[in-house]
C-alpha cells in the first residue's frame, strides 16, 4: 500500500506534485495546522506529515499519530515540533536546512539597509506627501563593523554579502573554525569583543537554552553607543523590554526585527517605536525559497517512506 502523507500547512504545489510523482498518496489541507482538534482526529491515517510553522506537533498530537513515521518541516527551525516526544515514539523529524538560507540572509541585509537609511519611515512620509528630505539622515554601511552572531548557513551568507559591501565583519560562533573565518574574510571574536566593536549586530543562531536572551540587558549595555540591531533568526534571542529601554535612551540607534518573542505578534513593546523596523517573520518568504524547501521536504519524506521505513 502506498504511504500516505498529510500536508497541513501552506506549501508550494511543487511538493504535492512530487509526492504524487513518487507514488505517495498526499492530502493537501493547508488550513489544518491551525485547527488542532481536526488535525488530531485524522492524524492516525498518515505515515508522514509535512509542515511549515503553523502546525504544532505536540506530545498530545503525537499520541494520536499512531501510524506516523516522519515529520518534515519545510524550513529550518523545528521549534514547533516536540522532538523528544517524537523520538520517544520513533518518529523521525527532518528539516530543510539549506533551501531558504540565501533568502533569509538577503532579508537580514535588506533590514540592515532599512535601518541605516530609515527606508520604511521615509517611504511612508513620502507617500503622505510630506517630502521631509532633511528628516531622514542615514549612515553608510561602507567601512562599518558588522557583528555576526552565528556564522552557519545563513550567517555565513550574511558575512559574504557584508564583505561584498566593504564592511568589516567580526563573527562570534564557537563552531566557526579559523580556516572558515579566513575563507569568509571575517575575524572570529568572542562575544564581548563583538559587542564592543560592532556598529551593526545581526543574529543568526537558533533559539536554545544557551542562546536565549543572548542580547540580554547586560549584553546590550556592552554594545557601542549608536549600535543598530537586526534579528531575522528567532524571537527570544533579544530581551525585548531591554531593547526598548536601550532605544529610548538612544544607546541603540535602531533595530530591525523580523521575529518576536510571541508570534504571531499582534502587539509588542517595540511596536510603534520610531527607530524600529518590523516585518512579520518574512525571512524565508520568497517564491524561490518556498519552492526550494517544498521540493526538498517532499523529496526527503518520500525517500524515507519509500525506503521501507
Ligand atoms: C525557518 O525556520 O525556516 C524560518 O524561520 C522560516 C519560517 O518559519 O517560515
Amino acid at each position: 500500500m502506498a504511504p500516505r502523507v498529510l500536508v497541513s500547512d501552506e506549501l508550494s504545489e511543487t511538493a504535492v506534485q512530487i509526492f504524487r510523482d513518487r507514488g505517495v498518496e498526499v492530502d493537501y489541507m493547508p488550513k489544518l495546522g491551525k485547527d488542532k482538534e481536526k488535525l488530531a482526529e485524522i492524524i492516525d491515517q498518515y505515515d508522514g506529515l509535512a509542515i511549515r510553522s503553523a502546525t504544532k506537533v505536540t506530545e498530545k498530537l503525537l499520541e494520536k499519530a499512531t501510524n506516523l513515521k516522519v515529520v518534515g518541516r519545510a524550513g529550518i527551525g523545528v521549534d514547533n515540533v516536540d522532538i523528544p516526544a517524537a523520538s520517544k515514539r520513533g518518529v523521525i523529524v527532518m528539516n530543510t536546512p539549506f533551501g531558504n538560507s540565501i533568502t533569509t540572509a538577503e532579508h537580514a541585509i535588506a533590514m540592515m539597509f532599512a535601518i541605516a537609511r530609515q527606508l520604511p519611515e521615509a517611504s511612508a512620509s513620502t507617500h503622505a506627501g510630506k517630502w521631509e528630505k532633511s528628516k531622514f539622515m542615514g549612515v553608510e554601511l561602507f567601512n562599518k563593523t558588522l557583528g555576526v552572531i552565528g556564522a552557519g548557513n545563513i550567517g555565513g551568507i550574511v558575512c559574504d554579502r557584508a564583505v561584498g559591501l566593504k564592511m568589516k565583519v567580526v563573527a562570534y560562533d564557537p563552531f566557526l573554525s579559523e580556516e572558515r573565518a579566513k575563507q569568509l574574510g571575517v575575524t572570529k571574536v568572542e562575544l564581548d569583543e563583538l559587542l564592543a566593536k560592532a556598529d551593526f549586530i545581526t543574529l543568526h543562531v537558533p533559539l536554545t537554552d544557551k542562546t536565549r536572551n543572548i542580547l540580554s540587558r547586560e549584553n546590550l549595555a556592552k554594545t557601542k553607543k549608536g549600535v543598530r540591531i537586526i534579528n531575522c533568526a528567532r524571537g527570544g534571542l533579544v530581551d525585548e523590554a531591554a531593547l526598548k529601554d536601550a532605544l529610548d535612551s538612544g544607546h541603540v540607534a535602531g533595530a530591525a526585527l523580523d521575529v518576536f518573542e510571541v508570534e504571531p505578534a499582534t502587539e509588542n513593546v517595540l511596536f510603534g517605536h520610531p527607530n524600529v523596523v518590523c516585518t512579520p517573520h518574512l525571512g524565508a518568504s520568497t517564491t524561490e525559497a518556498q519552492e526550494n524547501v517544498a521540493l526538498q521536504v517532499a523529496e526527503q519524506i518520500s525517500d524515507y517512506l519509500l525506503s521501507g521505513a
